[in-house]
């Protein structure tokens, strides 16, 4: 199968220690054993927010702000690679072209953000499109698609299963409230609802529960159906 991860920033580096990204990298390697074929998307976490927290206090604008972003995001990339031994490509990709040439080599590819205003959410979307994935793993620290912000409100309840359009939707609700974080993006919900692949959403603190996911098709999140 061809899957793309999304490894959220504070679930593989929540800060510099370096055993999850170990993990992480025991876990990518075992679907690599089991013949998969990987693309892995990597984010940038608390470390990004502090950079961006700092050189917005400095007056950088929005987009250098994101600039940055980026260059942490590929910093966290570096790290994995370095786990990943020689699997990985030596390099994060720094375009989707670039990822999909490291695959046909038979290397896998880290990628981190690749342009300005958006998150590596649409990244992972955008490229399991490009690269014509069968599954999209987001491994995010929020274990699935809430009707609310499951860190803002008790009652929040969490989605088994949802239509890409139905995605969309409530994505597009919990954005609308300002300050609350969504564990998938409108930009990318809106590139899953269009290319129709198959996404599940679930807790990535342990690397083993992508590895069920991928192997078994068992987890504990939400899966993303596509629509005919
Ligand atoms: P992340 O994808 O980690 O952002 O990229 P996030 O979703 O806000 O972080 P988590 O999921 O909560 O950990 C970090 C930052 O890098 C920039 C954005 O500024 C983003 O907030 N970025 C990332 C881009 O501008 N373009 C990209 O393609 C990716």
């Amino acid at each position: 199968m061809k899957v793309v991860v999304s490894v959220g920033g504070s679930v593989l580096a929540p800060d510099l220690e370096p055993d999850r990204i170990t993990e992480y990298a025991r876990a990518i390697e075992t679907l690599d054993e089991a013949g998969h074929t990987l693309g892995i998307v990597v984010g940038g976490g608390p470390t990004a927010r502090e950079y961006i927290t700092t050189a917005r206090d400095l007056g950088a604008n929005e987009i250098e702000l994101d600039q940055l972003g980026i260059a942490v995001t590929r910093l966290n990339g570096r790290l994995l690679i370095a786990a990943l031994d020689d699997r990985a490509a030596p390099t994060p990709a720094e375009s989707y072209e670039e990822g999909r040439e490291a695959i046909r080599r038979g290397d896998i590819p880290v990628l981190g953000g690749i342009v300005a205003a958006q998150t590596t959410d649409a990244v992972a979307a955008a490229f399991a499109e490009y690269v014509g994935a069968d599954l999209l793993v987001y491994a995010t620290s929020v274990p699935g698609v809430y009707d609310a912000d499951p860190n803002d409100d008790e009652a929040a309840t969490r989605f088994d299963e949802l239509g890409a359009s139905e995605l969309v939707d409530v994505i597009a609700d919990i954005e609308m409230d300002a300050g609350s974080s969504a564990p998938v993006d409108l930009l990318a919900a809106k590139i899953i609802q269009r290319s129709g692949i198959r996404t599940v959403v679930l807790d990535g603190t342990d690397p083993e529960r992508v590895v069920r996911a991928v192997e078994d098709d068992e987890f504990d999140g939400t899966e993303i159906v596509p629509e005919a």
